[in-house]
């Protein structure tokens, strides 16, 4: 459904690709608006200048009170483009909060102050807003680093008319990293400690950023609809389950899109040789081309790609356990990511035990990463959770099939393949166990070998799906309009 609104929507995230990236969230804070803007309405995004972000011109400067100190926030602005139905292209402004002190250093996270870092981030933005008289309908946060923005606006800016009106949307795009910070940091948002209690902000003794947004938006959203059930048990809330139980009413799940536009092998000039549904026979030579790159005997047989952050979530132990049979069997293991240094160090020794069917890059390689989207056959996610997960909707687009463990966004885009009927999209596995992935990838790898015919099929039915924002796009304007009524509604009530 389309809706007929022109909404002002300011997306407020810690990282926004191409400027900032360590994850999915980029992706989606870089995607996302653009097919709102496709669609019409007037959005915005704003991520603070990190080091290497490109030196834009300066729209505005104004002090912001941390504590007792006074910091300057200098907001720069770029701008990204959409691409428009109909032809052409309108841009999508793009912010920056910009202090040297806070923000011009190595790395996106995990310095020692990154509660005052992100305190500061949060009242900026609301600041710059006033400051640039762009009064956004909705504001719609992207996990803690942004999560005392719906906090402020209702306990601390409530009564200033400019902000009155200004509904919030907070999306989790991953539970676990929540910004839980010592008590003391409450200083650093100049309020009392009247907040630091179970029902405001406290959270086991610590000030959680992400409880700011949970707690204080109109509307809570999360990646997946699978993934908004997960998070109200024990087993995977964090300790946030009962909170969200009792905001079940208003916690929603939207599933990612990409960007059918950047992610396209008809015209990706990354890849070795574009095709597209009608032309599957192609990926072969994407496939010799990228064993070359990776150091790999040239030659047809199986690929399985994997491309990911190297954490635990990302079920890499059940890789390791099943590595030596995974090696025994008539295929090639190609790796790409960056991550925890035990992960690395293992892949590493992985990789010298059998260097002539594994390749590994460790680190960020965009062009990489597309070449093995395009080269390999399928691609394993076997997630301990995955909130969406993108690299199983890329894959699809690539006619590379996802092996994925059913949870998460991987259990609502995945549906596991069926001999019989011919139906599902890719090969999925329920216990995160390493005998029953590998009894997947087996299965995967059956069909593959004794039936090209039907996996032809299966990959030109992967890359017929839609997973483009067309969809969610319009989930989320629905989603927008649904807390801009509730926050109407609330008002009145107050
Ligand atoms: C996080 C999640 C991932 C999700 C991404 C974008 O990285 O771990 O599952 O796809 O955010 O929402």
């Amino acid at each position: 459904m389309m809706l007929d609104r022109n909404l002002k929507i300011l997306l407020v995230s810690s990282e926004v690709a191409p400027f900032a990236k360590t994850g999915g969230l980029a992706d989606v804070a870089g995607s996302l608006p653009k097919a709102l803007t496709a669609m019409g309405n007037d959005t915005r995004i704003v991520l603070p200048r990190y080091r290497g972000v490109g030196d834009f011109p300066t729209v505005t400067d104004f002090p912001v009170k941390i504590g007792n100190r006074i910091e300057t926030c200098v907001v720069r602005e770029s701008t990204i483009e959409a691409k428009l139905e109909e032809g052409g292209t309108k841009p999508v402004p793009v912010y920056f909060i910009d202090n040297y002190h806070y923000f011009d250093r190595e790395g996106i996270y995990c310095h020692h102050d990154d509660a005052e870092r992100y305190a500061f981030f949060c009242q900026a933005v609301l600041e710059m807003i006033k400051q640039i008289n762009f009064r956004p309908n909705v504001i719609h946060c992207n996990d803690w680093q942004s999560g005392l923005i719906p906090f402020l606006l209702k306990e601390k800016l409530a009564t200033d008319q400019f902000y009155q009106g200004i509904a919030t949307v907070f999306t989790i795009h991953n539970l676990m990293y929540q910004g839980n910070f010592p008590k003391d940091c409450l200083e650093y948002f100049n309020v009392g400690n009247e907040y630091f209690q179970p029902e405001s902000l406290e959270f086991y003794g610590q000030l959680s950023f992400m409880k700011g947004g949970l707690v204080y938006a109109d509307v809570i959203n999360t990646v997946s609809k699978r993934y908004a059930q997960e998070i109200q048990t024990p087993e995977f809330g964090h300790g946030f389950e009962g909170l969200l139980r009792k905001r079940s009413q208003d916690l929603h799940g939207i599933v990612n899109g990409i960007n059918y536009h950047e992610f396209n092998p008809k015209t990706d000039p990354r890849i070795f040789r574009p095709y597209d549904s009608s032309s599957v026979q192609d990926k072969y030579e994407n496939k010799f081309g990228l064993q070359r790159e990776m150091d790999l005997p040239v030659k047809n047989v199986p690929v399985i790609g994997l491309i990911s952050r190297l954490v635990d979530q990302k079920g890499l132990d059940l890789i390791e356990v099943a590595f030596d049979w995974l090696m025994q069997q008539e295929l090639q293991f190609v790796v790409l990511g960056s991550g925890d240094k035990y992960y690395e160090e293992k892949l590493a020794r992985m990789r010298e035990r059998y260097p002539h069917k594994m390749g590994l890059y460790l680190g960020f390689n965009g062009i990489l990463a597309q070449r093995i989207y395009a080269g390999s056959d399928m691609f394993l996610m076997p997630s301990k959770f995955e909130p969406c997960g993108l690299g199983q909707l890329i894959s699809l687009r690539y006619g590379t099939i996802p092996v994925v463990r059913a949870t998460g966004g991987l259990a609502d885009t995945i549906v596991d393949y069926n001999a019989n009927t011919d139906s599902g999209n890719g090969f999925s596995f329920e216990p995160y166990d390493s005998k029953v992935m590998l009894e997947t990838i087996s299965r995967a790898l059956q069909v593959y070998n004794r039936e090209p015919e039907k996996w032809r099929r299966l990959v030109v039915n992967a890359m017929e799906q839609d997973f483009s924002w067309n969809r969610s796009g319009a989930e989320y304007l629905e989603l927008f309009d649904l807390a801009i009524s509730k926050h109407t509604k609330s008002f009145q009530i107050a």
